[in-house]
């Protein structure tokens, strides 16, 4: 069975000062969350250190938002795989549609990031999702299929065991508006397909798969009540201690 996971991504949000408070208090409340759930916080880079000493005993992950997808070299203001293992962190995302959108990620450069987190004993939480104009046009589980297929499919079966999906619909994300259980499980059903066509079902069903887009301590658990449905991706609601940890309870 695929590991219940919860990450916040905390974006471009708090000062250090905001970040250690949270940081804080997540590892405070911790201990609320039931054993089997793993939880973890993307923090900004400049933040990573300081959540790795604050955030005590490993029940709590670490990971990056992003990696740069070259091993490294002369790309100022950009940070590595290397750079986010070598302080002991556990995971990177990769794919966010920001960084599609804004800073125009293409499929080619998330597959070496792919890589490069895996050679980098990361694990690469590799987000992919539609926009609104895609799902209302229907194609939207073709633009998901390609997302993967181009950068993530390519993998053995040994190292894609090592990866954790998050599917997020852009039209959910940062806008209040929650994809039903039932659009988000067709969706999830259609990854872990995909997964046992290409692979077979034993690793298949070891892939987590995550949700992202206004999940909150509300919604979560209907959420998470989907087979398919392994945990989330938290934004705008992980910047809250409480609420985190109330959707990371939420299974
Ligand atoms: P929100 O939870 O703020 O919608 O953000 C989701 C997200 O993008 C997580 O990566």
């Amino acid at each position: 069975m695929a590991q219940k996971i919860v990450l916040g991504n905390w974006k471009m949000n708090l000062n250090l000062f905001q970040a250690e408070e949270l940081l804080n208090d997540v590892d405070r409340l911790k201990k609320e969350v039931p054993k089997d759930v793993q939880i973890g916080v993307a923090t900004p880079s400049i933040y990573l250190h300081s959540a790795l000493n604050i955030l005590t005993e490993g029940k709590v992950w670490v990971g990056s938002q992003n990696i740069y997808h070259e091993p490294n070299g002369a790309y100022t203001g950009e940070v590595s795989a290397d750079m986010v293992n070598s302080l002991a962190c556990h995971f990177t995302l990769i794919g966010h549609s920001e960084r599609r959108q804004y800073f125009n990620e293409n499929n080619e450069q998330l597959k070496a990031k792919v890589n490069l987190a895996l050679e980098n004993d990361l694990i690469p939480v590799f987000c992919c999702g539609e926009s609104l104009e895609q799902r209302k046009s229907g194609d939207y589980l073709e633009v998901i299929k390609s997302q993967l297929e181009e950068s993530l499919l390519h993998l053995d079966k040994g190292s894609v065991k090592g990866v954790v999906i998050a599917y997020e619909p852009i039209w959910a994300i940062g806008t209040g508006e929650t994809a039903s259980a039932d659009q988000a499980q067709e969706v999830h059903q259609f990854i872990r397909s995909l997964l046992t066509q290409k692979y077979d079902a034993e690793v298949a069903n070891l892939i987590s798969i995550l949700y992202g887009g206004s999940c909150n301590p509300t919604n979560a658990s209907e959420l998470f009540q989907q087979n398919d449905i392994d945990g989330g991706l938290i934004g705008g609601a992980s910047l809250k201690a409480t609420n985190f940890i109330e959707i990371a309870k939420s299974f």
